[in-house]
C-alpha cells in the first residue's frame, strides 16, 4: 500500500476517532474529516458536515437502493433478504434496505463509533455493529444473501489489491450459494450530492460506469 493510502487501514482510523475524543473541550471536529463529521452530526454541533461523507437523507438512501434493484434486475440478480452492509456510515442505505426489500434482516457494520451511535438512534429497527469489516467473527457462515458497500474505503481509497483480498476473504465464507457482494462506489449518488451541494468532483468514475450510461443501463 502507497503511503498516502495508509490512513484508510482500520488502526489508523480508529487512532483519528480516538484523537477526535481525546480532543479539548470546545474544538472544531472539523478537520478531523469523516469521523469529525459523525461527531459534529451525532453530537447536534453540526448536521451538514456528513454530507460529503456519508448519505443521511433516507429520500436518496431510498432513490440508490432502487437503483441498485434495477441494475441488479438487468444482470438476473435480484436483493435476497439476509444482509450486512459494511461502512454503513450512519445507517441511511442499512434502512433503505430493510424498507425495500420484504422481509429484509438487515444489520450495518461500521468502525467508527459515532456512525454506530448515530444509526442505532436512528434506525432501531436495524441491528448496527461496530467493528472493522474484515473481523466477521460474529456472523455465521454461508448466512447472507448480501453484503453490500458503498463508498467503502477500503475499496474506494486505495488500490492496493492485498488490502482489497483481506476484505473479500472475509466476505466470502459469509455468502449462502449465489450470495453477492456488491462493492458500490457510489458515484451517481456521489455526483448528485456533489451537484446538489455545488462541490468540486475530484473522483473518477471507472471506465465500465462510463460505457454502461453509454448504452443507457445507467
Ligand atoms: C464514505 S463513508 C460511506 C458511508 C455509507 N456507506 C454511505 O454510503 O453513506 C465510508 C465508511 O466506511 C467506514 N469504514 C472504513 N474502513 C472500515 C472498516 N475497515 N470496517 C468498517 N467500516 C469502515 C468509515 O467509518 C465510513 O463510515
Amino acid at each position: 500500500m502507497k503511503a498516502s493510502e495508509a490512513w484508510v487501514l482500520p488502526e489508523n482510523l480508529l487512532a483519528v476517532e480516538k484523537r477526535l475524543h481525546d480532543r479539548p473541550s470546545g474544538a472544531s471536529p472539523e478537520p478531523f474529516g469523516h469521523a469529525g463529521a459523525y461527531l459534529a452530526y451525532r453530537t447536534g454541533l453540526d448536521g451538514k458536515l456528513i454530507r460529503s461523507h456519508a448519505l443521511a437523507d433516507d429520500g436518496k438512501g431510498l432513490a440508490y437502493v432502487r437503483s441498485l434493484s434495477e441494475t441488479l434486475a438487468l444482470m438476473g440478480h435480484r436483493i435476497g433478504s439476509a444482509i450486512l452492509d459494511v461502512g454503513c456510515g450512519v445507517g441511511t442505505i442499512t434502512d433503505a434496505l430493510r424498507r425495500s426489500v420484504p422481509g429484509a434482516e438487515v444489520s450495518g457494520m461500521d468502525l467508527s463509533s459515532d456512525a454506530v451511535l448515530a444509526a442505532q438512534e436512528r434506525y432501531p429497527r436495524c441491528r448496527f455493529i461496530r467493528r472493522s469489516a474484515d473481523e466477521l467473527s460474529l456472523v455465521p457462515d454461508a448466512s447472507l444473501d448480501l453484503i453490500h458497500a458503498r463508498e467503502f474505503y477500503p475499496f474506494t481509497r486505495t488500490e492496493d489489491p492485498g488490502f482489497h483480498l483481506r476484505f473479500l476473504r472475509a466476505f466470502a465464507p459469509k455468502l449462502r450459494p449465489g450470495g453477492l457482494i456488491i462493492l458500490g462506489p457510489g458515484y451517481l449518488a456521489a455526483n448528485a450530492v456533489a451537484d446538489d451541494l455545488g462541490l468540486k468532483k475530484w473522483w473518477r468514475e471507472p471506465e465500465i460506469v462510463g460505457q454502461a450510461r453509454a448504452k443507457g443501463i445507467l
